[in-house]
């Protein structure tokens, strides 16, 4: 049954970026639907298109301002975020998205989606780092729990002269969006599906630390930053996700059940508990050895004299996991090399018994920063990826995981 839009209005803000300019254009899309625009332009917004064409092409007043007597006498505030059946935020910038996530309330348009009992719609646009930053995702995150809807952004080439992802959605798929919110369906992005539902993803992370005494121990510079990527992109993709975590200064990812850990050996036994999983990713920087023997009291400094440490090898969680009866069915272990590359990653691949391995050059600073370049290691053959954010990197990882699973 077609549905009737010409009794459905829009609160559109308008934010601060390149995008806006598309804003006009849906502003016409939507009039041509016979959907009421009443429209917010924010001060960052006014840079990119003036209040002027928005209101000739709305035929509405123009709010701009929070504190403006004239805007507020046309209609209060809290109002104005009630006015519409949804609100659309076009284009909506890392800061405006921020800054609803956070619930500050410093400016017209963040106070209205502050004030809104509405369903709120995104359409994100930002440069590809800004769009991949921890800080983004967490943000989009906590606007997607809350339930707001998102539309883009795409992948291709962007106004900074970058590629990647970040860029808004082209307003006629906004339109679309737009009208499906509208007639009540569900706003769960019917764009962004999730092919990793239903599966249970357990992934390592982080570095281990392996006591020598109560305030000595052996650790590594592993951040976690990628093994937390790829729980946070697995779990974006519909998957239930353990993140077994050595001792990381990182936030716990939104919706994932993070378990923390120190040594290796407590790492294995919390893999071997979170069995059964279906897709293992060991990205943990697991500590080869430990000491051979810990004391429960400080050892004392004794002047002039070495203290002997003898070592003693940790498990292999990758390989225990890879021959238990439990195998989940897709096992993917990194493997962090200096020289030679794909030949050590690929005796790594028959050593531990497992399906791929992501092999990276760690001569640089991979450990710790924010980067990465991945070589895919499988018995097929090795794919070299550009060198990304740890970020990006993961989100293409958990998706070729999701393509090949029905296939190992
Ligand atoms: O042997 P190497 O440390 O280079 O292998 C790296 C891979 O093995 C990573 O996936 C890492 O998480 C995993 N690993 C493990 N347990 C160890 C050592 C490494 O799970 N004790």
């Amino acid at each position: 049954m077609k549905m009737n839009m010409s009794d459905k209005s829009i609160l559109l803000i308008i934010g601060g970026g390149i995008a806006a300019y598309k804003a006009l254009l849906l502003i016409r899309l939507l009039a041509k639907k016979g959907i009421k625009v009443r429209a917010i332009v924010s001060k960052g917004g006014a840079k990119f298109v003036t209040p002027l064409s928005v209101g000739a092409l709305t035929g509405e007043t123009v709010y701009t301002d929070l504190f403006s007597l004239s805007d507020e006498a046309e209609m209060g505030h809290i109002e104005l975020s009630r006015s519409a059946d949804l609100i659309c935020v076009v284009p909506a910038t890392a800061d405006l998205m921020a800054k609803a996530a956070q619930g500050l309330a410093g400016d017209l348009a963040s106070t209205t989606l502050l004030a809104t009992d509405r369903q709120v719609l995104y359409a994100p646009a930002m440069n590809v780092r800004m769009w991949e930053h921890d800080a983004t995702q967490r943000n989009i995150e906590i606007l997607r729990e809350r339930g707001s809807a998102f539309v883009g952004p795409d992948e291709g080439d962007m106004a900074c002269g970058e590629h990647g992802f970040g860029r808004m959605a082209e307003p006629e798929i906004i339109l679309t969006k737009i009208e499906k919110l509208l007639k009540g369906e569900t706003h769960i992005d019917a764009l962004k599906p999730k092919p990793l539902a239903g599966k249970h993803v357990l992934i390592t992370a982080g570095p281990t630390h392996e006591a020598i005494d109560p305030v000595r121990y052996l650790a590594n510079r592993s951040s976690g930053k990628q093994g937390y990527a790829v729980a946070r992109a697995c779990a974006g993709l519909g998957a239930r996700v353990s993140l077994v975590s050595g001792p990381v200064a990182l936030p716990a990812p939104t919706g994932v059940d993070v378990i923390s850990v120190e040594s290796a050996r407590d790492m294995l036994a919390a893999c071997e508990a979170a069995l059964p999983a279906d897709i293992f990713v060991a990205v943990a920087a697991v500590a080869d050895w430990r000491a051979a023997r810990t004391v429960s009291k400080k050892i004392k400094k004794d002047d002039g004299k070495l203290l002997p440490l003898e070592l003693e090898e940790n498990p292999d969680i990758l390989k225990t996991i890879c021959a238990h009866e439990q195998r989940p069915k897709l096992v993917v272990g990194f493997a962090a090399e200096t020289n030679d590359v794909i030949a050590n990653a690929q005796i790594k691949l028959a050593k531990k018994t497992c399906d791929w391995i992501v092999a990276n050059d760690v001569s640089g600073d991979v450990m710790g920063g924010d980067d990465n370049t991945m070589i895919i290691v499988t018995k097929a053959g090795a794919t070299p990826w550009p060198t990304m954010s740890k970020q990006r990197a993961a989100q293409k990882l958990a998706l070729e995981i999701a393509s090949q699973f029905g296939k190992v």
